[in-house]
C-alpha cells in the first residue's frame, strides 16, 4: 500500500532590501531585538529612535565567533519561552554576520519558524551575511555546520552604523564587495578601481551593488544547488588559512583576500584569467591594506585541509575560478599537481 503525499508548492520567499536610513516602524506584535554588547552600546538607542512594538524585548548574547555556538541559541530560545513568545512574534538581528546568522536560526527554530528581520551593522554583514537566507551556528566539528535556509522577512542597511567600525573590519568586508564584483560584475569593479570606498556616497553605491550581484545569485540558486557557490570564490582557501591560524590571526575577510590572490594564481596557471588581471584584483585589495601574502609551511598539509571544506566530497575538491574580471567558472576538476605548485610559490610569500 502507498499514500502519496503532494507537497508540490511554490513558495514565495521574496522581500526588499533596504539601503538607506532606517525607517520609523511599529509592529503590532511582540518583537525581540538580538544583539551583542558592544552593538548595543554604540547603536541601541538610535535603533530604538526607530522601531517600536506591541511589546519589545532586548535579548544580548556575549560578542564573537566563538560565542556563535549552541550556548547562545539556547540563551535566545529560553528568553522567547520566558516572554511567551507565539509563532505570530518576530525577531530583529542587529550586529554583525554572527547575530545575523545566529537570530535567523533561532527564528528558523523556534516553534518550527517564526519571522525575522535584518539590520546588519557591519559592512561584511551588510553586503553579504544579511542577504540570502543562510543561517546557522558553529560546532566544535567546524563553522557553520548547523543551521538552515531561512529567508528574513526584510534587512535594512543603514550606512550609518559603519561610523563606529573599526578600519580591519571596514576592510574585511571590502574583501566582500572585491569578491562579487570580480565574479559577476566587471563595471563594478571598474568602478571600485576609480573610487574611494571611504567616501559615504560611493561607499554606498558600492553596498547597492553588491546587494544587487547577491540578490541576483541568490534568486537564481536560493539552496546553493549550483551558481550560489560562486560566493565562495577566495573562500575554499580562506578556510584552510583561518583553520591553520585557529581564525586568531586574520579576519575572515582579511584570509578571504588571500585566497582570492590565490585563487587567482591558479585560474592565471589554467589560463583563465590574464596576469595583468590578477595584479589588479591585489591592487584592489592592497588599496584597503588587506593582506595579499601568507606562507604556507606544509603544502601537503594545506591541502589536505581542503577537504573539510563543505562544498569538497571525499575525492574531490570544488574550486571557484574566477574568469578573467567579471566571470566565473565553478570546478572540481583541478589537477592536484597544479594546485600544489601554485601552493608552493606561497612558501617564501
Ligand atoms: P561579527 O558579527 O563578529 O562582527 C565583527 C565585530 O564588529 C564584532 O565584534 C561586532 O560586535 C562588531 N560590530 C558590529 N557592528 C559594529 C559597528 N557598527 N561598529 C563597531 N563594531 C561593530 O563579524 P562579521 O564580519 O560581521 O560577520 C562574520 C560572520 O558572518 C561569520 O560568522 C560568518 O560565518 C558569517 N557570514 C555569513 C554569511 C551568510 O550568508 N549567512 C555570509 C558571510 C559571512
Ligand atoms: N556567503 C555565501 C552565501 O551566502 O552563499
Amino acid at each position: 500500500m502507498q499514500v502519496n503525499i503532494s507537497l508540490k508548492q511554490v513558495v514565495d520567499n521574496s522581500y526588499d532590501i533596504t539601503i538607506d536610513s532606517m525607517p520609523k516602524m511599529h509592529f503590532h506584535k511582540k518583537v525581540a531585538i538580538v544583539t551583542n554588547p558592544k552593538v548595543a552600546g554604540l547603536h541601541l538607542g538610535y535603533l530604538l529612535s526607530k522601531i517600536s512594538a506591541k511589546e519589545l524585548y532586548i535579548i544580548t548574547v556575549p560578542d564573537g565567533e566563538e560565542y556563535k555556538n549552541q550556548t547562545s541559541i539556547d540563551l535566545i530560545m529560553e528568553s522567547l519561552f520566558n516572554h511567551r513568545f507565539n509563532r505570530k512574534s518576530m525577531l530583529i538581528a542587529f550586529g554583525g554576520g554572527v547575530i545575523g546568522d545566529m537570530t535567523g536560526y533561532a527564528a528558523s527554530i523556534y516553534q518550527r519558524g517564526i519571522d525575522f528581520i535584518q539590520i546588519p551593522t557591519t559592512l561584511l554583514s551588510q553586503v553579504d551575511a544579511s542577504v540570502g537566507g543562510k543561517t546557522g551556528m558553529n560546532n566544535s566539528y567546524g563553522k557553520n555546520l548547523i543551521g538552515a535556509f531561512h529567508q528574513p522577512q526584510a534587512v535594512y542597511i543603514d550606512p550609518h552604523f559603519l561610523t563606529t567600525l573599526p578600519k580591519r573590519e571596514f576592510a574585511a568586508g571590502v574583501a566582500e564587495i572585491v569578491k562579487m564584483a570580480v565574479t559577476f560584475n566587471k563595471e563594478f569593479f571598474e568602478f571600485l578601481e576609480n573610487s574611494d570606498l571611504n567616501d559615504k556616497n560611493i561607499l554606498q553605491e558600492a553596498i547597492r551593488q553588491a546587494v544587487e550581484t547577491k540578490a541576483f545569485v541568490v534568486a537564481k540558486d536560493e539552496k546553493e544547488h549550483g551558481l550560489r557557490a560562486a560566493l565562495n570564490y577566495g573562500h575554499t582557501f580562506a578556510h584552510v588559512i583561518e583553520n591553520e591560524t585557529q581564525y586568531k590571526t586574520y579576519l575572515h575577510g582579511e584570509a578571504v583576500a588571500i585566497g582570492i590572490v590565490m585563487a587567482n594564481k591558479v585560474a592565471l596557471r589554467m589560463g583563465l584569467m590574464s596576469e595583468n588581471d590578477a595584479k589588479r584584483v591585489k591592487e584592489l585589495l592592497e588599496k584597503y591594506n588587506l593582506p595579499t601574502t601568507y606562507t604556507i609551511k606544509d603544502v601537503d598539509s594545506f591541502y589536505e585541509t581542503f577537504f573539510l571544506d563543505k562544498k569538497s566530497s571525499d575525492a574531490s575538491i570544488t574550486f571557484i575560478m574566477a574568469k578573467n574580471i567579471g566571470g566565473v567558472k565553478i570546478t572540481d576538476e583541478i589537477d592536484k599537481d597544479l594546485i600544489l605548485d601554485v601552493l608552493r610559490t606561497f612558501k617564501d610569500a
